[in-house]
């Protein structure tokens, strides 16, 4: 028996989606245990990209049970929207693959309508949302007035709780001078989605278990990273779920004892989307170089992402939290050219220079990154397939990782194919 867990180690964006996918291929299971379709996952297969929001990873291959957890928020809207896109691309998505959980919170329509709303009431003070939905849904689940996959294969119930909500949710919809909701119009939609939905409810925690103890390998898919974490991500500037390893216990109905592996995923470098602190983002550039060698605009939102050096500190504090037993280090290929490559490890604070994440973001801003600096490597790496290949200056670069974080690199992505991919150590 095995299972493992791929998270993100940044603030999202690491490349999660290929890297699941690239793993996947030992697994049998693969299960997303929170967050919802804020997330954006590319997997390229061949010629082929495929972007996944809501459904795991292991979707691509035929033969793979694909989880959404209980602690995932689920919008049937986007979730349909997604089956159909991949079943246009070839990808079948039958209740055998892609199991849902009974216990799952829906993102109802006022969910988006509060996020919007909300976004714009905090003005310059936004925290850059997806506007999916996502906070309102989960502050309904621990207000506990949430609606869950189970009550929508209930009529009666449903009707009940969804009649409730709309009536509670117009009010403060209008309290922020939007437009009202009409129950019936939510109603009717939302019973179409659930004859469609009900071949693939199931009570997943009994189906992880079973597959578990049948000696088969599980594969917990991560979405956002650890510094969008609910308690240890720059709060308020987060999601609202927990991203770290903790978080699969919990969302997906696992004992942690049961988990084998944890396996960071970090970007060669840094970016953020959306809002919040950054100490070693470059507004210069460099952070203009990096943006546009690593193509790196949302697959959700098509923002731009914010870009910086690679931060050790970040990645130290994530091994620690979720007890990462390695990390895969992506996108070494966009740093190829560049003559310089400088790494923070650590943050001077007033007269000392720390080497975790403080809590305050007072403090944090005024935090300022200690740099080391590596001499860059001019060749391609993107057709490199072992590590003895790299140029010796990336390999410098891959050793310190190791070493400031005390945890070993087992994966190495050269490029976005799911054969990019370099596996110095078995999982
Ligand atoms: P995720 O949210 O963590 O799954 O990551 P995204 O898909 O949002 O963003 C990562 C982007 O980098 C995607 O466009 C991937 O195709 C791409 N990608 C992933 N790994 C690599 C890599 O090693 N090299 C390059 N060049 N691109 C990569
Ligand atoms: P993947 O899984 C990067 C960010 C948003 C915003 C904050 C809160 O693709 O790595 P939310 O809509 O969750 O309430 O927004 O979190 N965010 C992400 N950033 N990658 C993601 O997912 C993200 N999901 C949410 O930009 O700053
Ligand atoms: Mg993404």
């Amino acid at each position: 028996m095995s299972s493992f867990v791929v998270l993100g180690a940044q603030w999202g964006d690491e490349g999660k989606g290929k890297m699941t996918d690239y793993l996947a291929e030992k697994a049998d299971v693969v299960v997303r245990f929170q967050g919802g379709n804020n997330a954006g996952h590319t997997v390229e297969v061949g010629d082929k990209q495929y972007k996944l929001h809501l459904i795991p990873s292991g979707i691509l291959y035929d033969n793979k049970l694909n989880v959404i957890g209980n602690g995932v928020v689920v919008d049937p809207k986007a979730l349909f929207e997604e089956i159909d896109y991949l079943e246009d691309l070839g990808v079948k998505v039958t209740p055998e693959k892609l199991v849902i959980s009974d216990r799952a919170q829906l993102i109802m329509p006022y969910h988006r309508i509060l996020d919007g709303l909300k976004e714009q009431a905090r003005g310059k003070n936004d925290i850059g949302t997806t506007k999916k939905g996502i906070g309102p849904c989960y502050t309904d689940k621990a207000e506990r007035s949430g609606i869950r996959v189970c009550d929508l294969m209930h009529k009666e119930v449903f009707e009940e709780k969804l009649r409730r909500n709309v009536e509670d949710k117009n009010e403060i919809i209008n309290l922020y001078d939007g437009e009202a909701l009409d129950f019936e119009t939510i109603y009717n939609e939302y019973l179409g989605y659930a004859e469609r939905m009900r071949a693939h409810v199931a009570d997943i925690s009994v189906r992880i278990y079973d597959e578990i103890k049948a000696d088969k390998n599980v594969l917990f898919e991560g979405a956002q990273g650890s510094l969008l974490d609910i308690d240890y991500g720059t709060y308020p500037y987060v999601t609202s779920s927990s991203t770290v390893a903790g978080g699969v216990c919990t969302g997906a109905g696992i004992g942690p004892t049961m988990i084998n592996s944890a396996v960071g995923i970090a970007k060669a470098y840094t970016t953020r989307v959306g809002k919040g602190p950054f100490p070693t983002e470059l507004e210069d550039e460099m952070g203009e170089l990096i943006r546009q060698k690593g193509h790196e605009y949302g697959v959700t939102t098509g923002r731009a992402r914010r870009c910086g050096w690679l931060d050790l500190v970040i990645l130290k504090s994530t091994a620690r939290i979720s007890g990462l037993t390695s990390f895969a280090v992506t996108k070494i290929d966009t740093l190829a050219g560049i003559e310089k490559i400088k790494v923070c490890t650590g943050y001077k604070l007033d007269d000392k220079v720390i080497d975790y994440f403080p809590a305050s973001l007072e403090d944090l801003a005024k935090c300022e990154p200690v740099y080391e600096e590596f001499d860059g490597w001019d060749e391609s790496v993107a057709d490199v397939r072992s590590y003895d290949e790299l140029p010796e200056n990336a390999k410098k670069y891959l050793k310190r990782i190791e070493e400031f974080t005390g945890t070993k690199i087992s994966v190495i992505g050269v490029g976005p194919r799911r054969d990019h991919t370099i596996m110095v150590d078995e999982l």
